[in-house]
């Protein structure tokens, strides 16, 4: 699927991955400005904290208790937070829009 971010200052980036990849790692791997993922996606440091736009975020599987923890941690956690190291990417994600928060840039 093809994933479009926007940093808080308006600045977008798209990048193409393939189904199955992890939204934090394909995000890293790509460049994109804004997701930290210190602890390298254990669900530990909700630092790859994001925001999903609808209706993207509608056909995202429930989080895990353990997720929701973390976000409690994150800096500005809003309605349509989720951490990107928990979200595995599918073909039904295709032109989703991710907006990154201010505090990981
Ligand atoms: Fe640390 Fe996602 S990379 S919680």
């Amino acid at each position: 699927p093809t994933i479009h971010f926007t940093s808080f200052t308006g600045q977008t980036q798209s990048i193409d991955a393939p189904e199955n990849d992890v939204l934090m790692q394909a995000a890293v791997r790509n460049g994109v400005t804004g997701i930290d993922a210190d602890c390298g996606g254990q669900c530990a440091c909700a630092t790859c904290h994001v925001y999903i736009d609808s209706p993207w975020l509608e056909q995202l599987p429930a989080m895990e208790a353990h997720e929701d923890q973390m976000l409690e941690l994150a800096n500005e956690r809003r309605a349509n937070s989720r951490l990107s190291c928990q979200i595995k990417l599918t073909a039904a994600l295709d032109g989703m829009q991710v907006h990154t928060p201010e505090g990981q840039h």
